[in-house]
């Protein structure tokens, strides 16, 4: 995070706080969250995307305290389920600045969305369509409605993140027709509005030029859709995934330069399609909140297999971080509560889940000294960590700490073994007939 600094003594401090207290006072493993971090990040999109809309996309990492700071910063929300819009009607985020997304949007969570106001939803399927009409209908409103294109660009990313191409359940593909179908359907029902077009490629991209191929084709439906309609569609919302760095071999891209080059690409394509230049969306949430956390472990054993790997075994794993496991990502790992020795060795950081695949960081450099007790931080662990975290192995999640100007504050609290018995439900506590 922005404010990580080591203290003399080799502590790190974040935000003005101590690890060492924080670790006393809230316990390990903990996400320890840089508030500063995330506002000025906040801010950082707002200018760069001065005259758009931005939304954070929630998925990423979303409680009340964030779904508030969200808000405060002047950025708009996407969320994905009802469960996301429970967290933003909790803190009374404003309706109309927030969008829904999802491939698979319940009934009921359609009629929450529109039952709160929501903004915009996101329409990606056929069968959508017709369920949201007759939700707003029965509801006696004209909901504003995106449609979601799958434009058919590649991202460069893991597969399992990418959204851009063709062969994937998200959208409606623009290569088939079934864009152009999908927006004559929506233009055919008296209670959807629609307001523009949605295209998200992927996620962790480190370039500009699929973004930049998006904006490309979906400007050349917008031109269509014209043309067919006699219909300028006022907004286009070009999705999230800007990459960030989790080790030095990442070269993330500039907010503002990516702001530059799709406002310069969709101002070409419009000028030279005759199009008014639609209000563009942003949907960033790894690059929001990604580098403004790490997560905080203590070592509990180190084993040293000669000739082969050291392992060291932290309090946690899998079940705060998937990603590893999931999408062999590379994480970095330090020392964070003692200067340690000055010779390094390359050890493999492992959780405390039963099962080998269970790695924090492969191949991180830690003091030779490296002993039980230490704590340890894994920076870069702010998206899709506590998002994703499980209850694998009984495990309670960890909690969010939010750090600022020396104060530390619970925004989720550690789960209890009795949060988890609460929700098992034993035979022999329910009454019935005996035999
Ligand atoms: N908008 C839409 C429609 C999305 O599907 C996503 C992410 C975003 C925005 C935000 O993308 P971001 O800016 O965070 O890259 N669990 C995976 C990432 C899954 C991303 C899913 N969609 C991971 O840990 O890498």
């Amino acid at each position: 995070p922005a404010t990580a600094r080591l203290d003399p003594d080799g502590v790190l401090r974040i935000g003005g706080v101590r690890v060492d207290e924080l670790a006393a006072e809230f316990g390990t493993p903990a996400f320890v969250l840089d508030e500063a971090d995330f506002r000025a990040r906040c801010a950082a999109w707002r200018r760069a995307f001065s005259d758009c809309d931005v939304y954070y996309a929630g998925k990423a990492f979303l409680c009340r305290a964030v779904a508030r700071w969200v808000a405060e910063e002047g950025l708009n929300l996407d969320v994905c389920t009802g469960g996301e819009l429970a967290v933003a009607r909790s803190v009374g985020f404003p309706a109309a600045r927030l969008l829904f997304h999802g491939n698979n949007k319940s009934v009921a969570e359609l009629r929450a969305a529109v039952a709160y106001g929501v903004g915009r939803i996101v329409v990606d399927s056929f069968a959508e369509i017709d369920r949201l009409a007759a939700v707003a209908a029965e509801a006696g409103v004209r909901q504003r409605v995106l449609v979601r294109v799958t434009p058919g660009v590649e991202a460069h990313t893991h597969h399992y993140v990418s959204t851009g191409q063709e062969d994937q359940k998200f959208g409606f593909s623009l290569a088939d027709g079934a864009a152009a179908e999908a927006v004559e359907r929506v233009l055919a029902a008296g209670s959807l509005h629609l307001v523009g077009l949605h295209a998200h490629i992927g996620s962790q991209i480190f370039d500009t030029a699929g973004f930049g191929l998006a904006a490309h084709r979906m400007v050349g439906l917008l031109a269509r859709i014209r043309d067919t309609h006699d219909l300028e569609l006022p907004e286009l919302d070009l999705g999230g995934g800007l990459g960030i760095a989790y080790t030095s071999e990442d070269a993330p891209l500039e907010v503002a330069d990516v702001a530059e080059r799709l406002t310069a690409v969709v101002g070409k394509e419009c000028a030279a399609a005759g199009l008014a230049v639609p209000r563009l969306g942003v949907e960033p949430g790894r690059a929001v909140v990604g580098p403004t956390t790490v997560t905080l472990y203590e070592v509990g054993t180190v084993k040293e297999l000669p000739g082969l790997r050291t392992f060291v075994s932290v309090d946690g794993g899998m079940s705060d971080n998937i990603r590893t496991a999931l999408y062999d990502a590379r994480y970095t790992a330090r020392l964070v509560s003692r200067a340690g020795s000055a010779a390094a060795h390359v050890v493999t950081l492992v959780g405390r889940h039963c099962e080998s695949g269970d790695v924090v960081a492969h191949d991180v450099p830690l003091p030779d000294d490296v002993r039980p007790g230490d704590l340890v931080a894994v920076p870069a662990s702010g998206a899709y960590h506590r998002s994703m975290a499980s209850n694998y192995n009984h495990v309670t999640r960890p909690p969010v700490v939010a750090v600022r100007d020396g104060v530390a504050r619970l925004i989720v609290r550690r789960e209890t073994e009795e949060d988890l018995l609460r929700l098992d439900i034993d035979p022999a506590d329910q009454a019935g007939p005996a035999g």
